[in-house]
């Protein structure tokens, strides 16, 4: 059964069962700053496990089943072993006050066993006294009366229990299936809400949420060893064969993994950059360039391999042909831009190994680094890179802060949240008013903003409405804050909002806000500081808006 088959089966046995198919959500969690990525289907429906939002308003019934797109980094050290990746899509079946524990296993039992006819190896099942957590002997009961023969492990909380997706949120003991040894499917029951101090508080509406990875299952089904010889993976694997003059399997696999990773993130808009999301991206596209150097593919076989996985793709996630300029341009100028420094990097390297350099000056993430030195078997120091990361990090801040100093009340970490919305209003009043708006003062305290601006007419309320909204959505897209120093000859041309009568030295920092300088949502000339993301300035409301001279407005704003 090839892949396409078992994801049209997964959702027509759970919509022949009262549930909406919904379709995958971006890689870039809307509105969740808790994490970077997607890492889980239950991710975009975190609102109806909360009851912040009514499922039955939005879908027809309580329940939900969907095929999501999830990234997880965190054992990037693993992929290139028979099971890991870093991209992969997850069935899974929901429920937000639905059904409960005895339907959800029965559902899993019947379409493993009857639709899908693979023989569980065991199951396993929640206990743990330590944790203070009831052990989930419910369940246990359940998988006994649907088969009596069936092998029941009980497992601890480190096993068993699952979430919450970043520091709070919905979480629970889980039930979980495993076939030749391997865990396919993951049944979690979302009971308590940990809050941020570390309590389990109860949920009012219990849910149901389930995740079965489609790789391993497809190993399962289409009888592979490992995920990289199904469907999804087993052209890739076989064109980089071809291709290569030096194989080895497991860079092969890590290449295939990689760029697949970066095919799926650049298709939802994520560019390489230096800091979070485009920092991940770019680590894997550096890294799948050194395993190609290591198989020996030639300068831009990654480019070519895009085509390949594109058609994998093709019925299932068709944005990816409609991409293909944007990921070829983005994977090419990434290569690129690794090569500039590479060969001079593993120069520096046979000197003498310093990760921090290495980062530094030849732009060497710090995992490739220590991968090198363990392939001579040695070992690199990962606290003192951090350390002089850390404190490199903040002496060019403050340099950069002295050089720029601008004109704010005082540097405390409220007004500092004030002047970083600022930014964001005034970008906001230019997409709502056009771009005749020019800003004319701004006054910052640790209680308020206030902003004026070139504008001929009173704010309607829908005017205003829509400002807040825009603010209100950059924040919780919870974007990046950063700065570039440019000549400033440089920085006009990137558009960077400044003030026209304002003398400015030579060299001026811009600060921009999202992901990278030239995606950026809004860039200005200024001295800063501001915070590093905005998820944290809070809610934005406007609480004023008057005229203060004939075709000049002010607005007063405060966060909440
Ligand atoms: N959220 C659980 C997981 O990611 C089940 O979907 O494994």
């Amino acid at each position: 059964m090839e892949s396409k088959e078992v994801r049209d089966k997964f959702l027509a046995f759970f919509k022949a069962r009262e549930h909406t198919a919904v379709p995958s959500a971006s890689l870039v969690p809307e509105n969740d700053p808790s994490v970077l990525f997607t890492t889980a289907g239950m991710q975009q429906f975190k609102p109806y496990y909360v009851g912040a939002k009514k499922a039955d308003q939005d879908f027809d019934s309580l329940n939900a089943v969907s095929v999501q797109k999830c990234v997880r980094t965190s054992d990037i050290d693993e992929i290139g072993d028979d099971t890991h990746l870093t991209f992969f899509e997850m069935l899974g079946n929901f429920s937000f006050g639905g059904y409960w524990k005895e339907e959800a296993i029965k559902y899993a039992y019947e379409f493993i066993t009857r639709e899908l006819g693979l023989i569980i190896d065991y199951v396993s099942v929640f206990r743990d006294e330590a944790s203070g957590i009831p052990a989930d002997t419910e369940s246990a009961d359940i998988w006994h009366r649907l088969d009596p023969t069936l092998k029941i492990k009980e497992h601890n909380k480190d096993d068993n229990f699952w979430g919450p997706t970043g520091e709070e949120g919905p979480c629970g003991p889980t039930t979980e299936i495993y076939i030749n040894g391997v865990e396919v499917w993951n049944i979690v029951f979302n009971e308590y809400y940990k809050s941020r101090d570390g309590n389990y508080e109860p949920l009012k509406t219990k849910g149901i949420d389930t995740g079965m990875g489609l790789e391993r299952l497809l190993v399962q089904i289409q009888n592979k060893n490992n995920v990289f010889e199904t469907d999804l993976f087993e052209p890739v694997i076989e064109q980089i064969k071809s291709l290569s003059k030096n194989y080895d399997s497991k860079s092969a696999r890590i290449v295939a993994d990689h760029l697949r990773t970066a095919i799926f993130m650049i298709a939802d808009s994520v560019t390489p950059s230096n800091t979070d999301r485009g920092y991940i991206l770019r680590r894997l596209l550096r890294r799948a360039v050194r395993f190609a150097d290591k198989l020996a593919l030639s300068v831009g076989s990654l480019t070519d391999l895009v085509e390949v996985v594109e058609n994998i793709y093709d019925q299932i996630y068709p944005e990816l042909k409609t991409e293909n300029s944007k990921l070829k341009t983005e994977i090419q100028n990434e290569e690129s831009k690794f090569r500039e420094t590479l060969a001079k990097g593993l120069k520096e390297f046979e000197k003498g190994i310093d990760p921090f350099i290495l980062f530094t000056t030849y732009g060497f993430p710090f995992e490739l680094t220590r991968e090198l030195a363990a392939e001579q078997g040695k070992n690199v120091d990962e606290a003192d890179f951090k350390t002089k990361l850390g404190d490199h990090q903040s002496r060019s801040r403050s340099n950069a802060e002295q050089k720029f100093t601008g004109g704010l009340a005082d540097h405390s970490e409220v007004v500092i949240k004030y002047h970083t919305a600022t930014h964001l209003l005034n970008q906001a009043l230019h997409e709502v008013l056009g771009e005749g708006v020019e800003q004319r003062g701004s006054n910052i305290t640790a209680e308020r903003l206030r902003f004026d601006f070139s504008h001929g007419a009173k704010l309607t309320d829908e005017e205003k409405q829509k400002i807040e909204q825009i603010v209100n959505e950059k924040i919780e897209a919870n974007l990046p804050v950063n700065f570039v120093i440019l000549s400033k000859v440089e920085a006009e041309k990137t558009g960077a909002r400044h003030l026209f009568d304002e003398k400015y030295g030579d060299e001026v920092k811009v600060y921009y806000i999202g992901e990278s300088l030239n995606t950026a949502y809004s860039k200005e000339f200024c001295g800063g500081p501001h915070v590093e993301h905005t998820g944290v300035l809070g809610t934005f409301k406007i609480i004023k808006e008057e005229a203060v001279a004939a075709g000049i407005r002010r607005i007063k704003a405060v966060l909440q």
